[in-house]
């Protein structure tokens, strides 16, 4: 929760129609390292601190699903050292998180192939999910791994015509391919936040944010916090979301 003089500061939001579900793209590490002439994985020891502070802040609140975009199917062309901390750094959150998953009902989901990840990364992936069958309330926190949109969906196609071929299926509608991607079971974001000053998708969820309502910043997200958080969802409530309808 929010402190007493953080919640003076706070941007006011109305706490009875939080968006269900906010993704994130954590853009900005790099640059925030570089301007304080730090490596950039130094950006990214920052990002993740950024990213315990708004996760638990979510749960506070009541968000129930947090996605959030840790590393592409197109981040493997970074320099290895960067690669390799940004692994170390899931891998130490994820210990992080397994300790305390079921005292603060956190579910967690990986989004993407993680089969290409260390054994030592899938026994920890494997674990979380073997803890989150345990817990059914409280707030979802899906990381996207190696995760690509497009790729995503090309999985779901080939998992459907496979499905065809077996004779299992053979009518297709909008709530049955979803049913086939990694975000099935769950509602699409309301809201997606892109720190770091840029202002496109990069292959992050494409088909859930049909109508996902954008919200960027040129915040860096190291330096994100509750009070940006607050803002992106004050910007949020006072979008007419019409769906197509009027
Ligand atoms: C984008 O900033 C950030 C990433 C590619 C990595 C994000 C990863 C973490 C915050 C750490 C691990 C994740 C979790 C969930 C603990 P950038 O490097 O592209 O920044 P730049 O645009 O300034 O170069």
């Amino acid at each position: 929760m929010a402190t007493a003089k953080e919640s003076r500061v706070l941007p006011e939001i109305d706490m009875a129609h939080l968006p269900q579900h906010i993704a994130i793209i954590m853009d900005g590490n790099g640059r925030w390292a570089k301007r304080r002439g730090l490596p950039r994985t130094a950006g990214h020891i920052s990002g993740t601190k950024t990213f315990r502070t708004i996760a638990k802040y979510c749960q506070s609140i009541g968000i129930r699903y947090l996605t959030v975009y840790a590393f592409s199917t197109e981040n493997w062309k970074r320099p290895q050292e960067e690669v390799d901390t940004i692994m170390r750094l899931l891998g130490e959150k994820l210990e992080e998180l397994i300790a305390s998953m079921v005292e603060d009902k956190v579910r967690v989901k990986f989004f993407g192939d993680v089969s290409v990840l260390s054994p030592r990364l899938r026994a920890l992936i494997d674990r979380t999910a073997e803890l989150s069958r345990s817990i059914v309330d409280g707030c979802q926190v899906n990381i996207c791994v190696n995760y690509g949109g497009r790729a995503e969906i090309v999985r779901a196609a080939q998992r459907w015509a496979e499905m065809v071929k077996s004779g299992t299926e053979n009518e297709l509608d909008e709530a049955g391919f979803g049913a086939l991607l990694y975000s099935a079971d769950i509602p699409d974001p309301d809201l997606l936040i892109r720190p770091g000053g840029e202002q496109r998708l990069s292959n992050f969820l494409p088909w859930q944010t049909a109508y996902t309502e954008l919200y960027f910043t040129d915040v860096l997200w190291p330096d994100f916090d509750r009070s940006e958080l607050h803002r992106a969802i004050a910007a949020y409530q006072q979008r007419n979301r019409r769906y197509g309808g009027l």
